[in-house]
């Protein structure tokens, strides 16, 4: 079972589902990063675990289609069977959305549907709720819209700052994330239309 991950930063996620990988506890390889950011430190782990990269500059490209063309090129060469975003920081068209429907997951840092798009934790803190979280969900083309596959909660203490939260929740982001997509490498996950039926499973 062959994942890919798209990431625009620092990478936690996609090292955690590397070390998941690795460890067996996966059933499933990292296959392929998709990075938008030459620069970014996850293309530095990718390289350092031996994971190809495709790497490119957005702005090289005319619109979002003509970049997202030669990512499906590369994910078929690759024959990718999902495609995790993990920190991807821009928008999906259906020139991805549709080959990949029910193949293509997002984690977010907040109990969705609260709170999507930038800055989840300190949107948390701003409204004084007592208890966030992390989604993971399938990708629509929306900002952070697609059906919930799965969510934990974090509690929000008296003190925290929009850092401390963000920190506590990418701890369980690390958890939450190769474990859901174990779910998938094991067939456990479909998408019926918009309803996410999950098979012999707790959560
Ligand atoms: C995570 O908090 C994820 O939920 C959000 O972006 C962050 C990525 O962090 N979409 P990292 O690059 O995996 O460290």
């Amino acid at each position: 079972y062959r994942v890919a991950v798209f990431a625009s930063g620092s990478g936690s996620n996609f090292q955690a589902l590397l070390d998941a990988s690795r460890a067996g506890n996966l059933g499933a390889q990292i296959s392929l990063l998709v990075c938008d950011k030459p620069q970014a430190r996850v293309v530095e782990r990718a390289r350092a675990a031996g994971v190809p990269i495709f790497v490119f500059t957005p702005k090289e490209y005319e619109s979002r289609e003509a970049y997202e063309r030669l990512i499906l090129a590369e994910l078929e060469k690759a024959k990718i069977d999902l495609v995790v975003l993990a920190g991807y920081m821009r928008l999906i068209t259906s020139v991805l959305v549709e080959p990949y429907a029910g193949r293509m997951i997002n984690i977010h840092p907040s109990l969705l549907p609260s709170f999507p798009g930038k800055d989840a934790a300190g949107q948390a803190i701003q409204h004084g709720v007592r208890v966030s979280g992390a989604t993971v969900h399938f990708v629509d083309g929306g900002m952070d819209t697609g059906p919930i596959i799965a969510q934990r909660a974090v509690e929000v203490m008296a003190e925290d700052t929009a850092i401390e939260l963000q920190a506590r929740i990418q701890d369980t982001e690390r958890l939450l994330y190769p474990e859901v997509v174990s779910w998938f490498a094991a067939g456990r996950v479909k998408l019926e239309g918009r309803k996410v039926v999950l098979f012999n499973n707790e959560h």
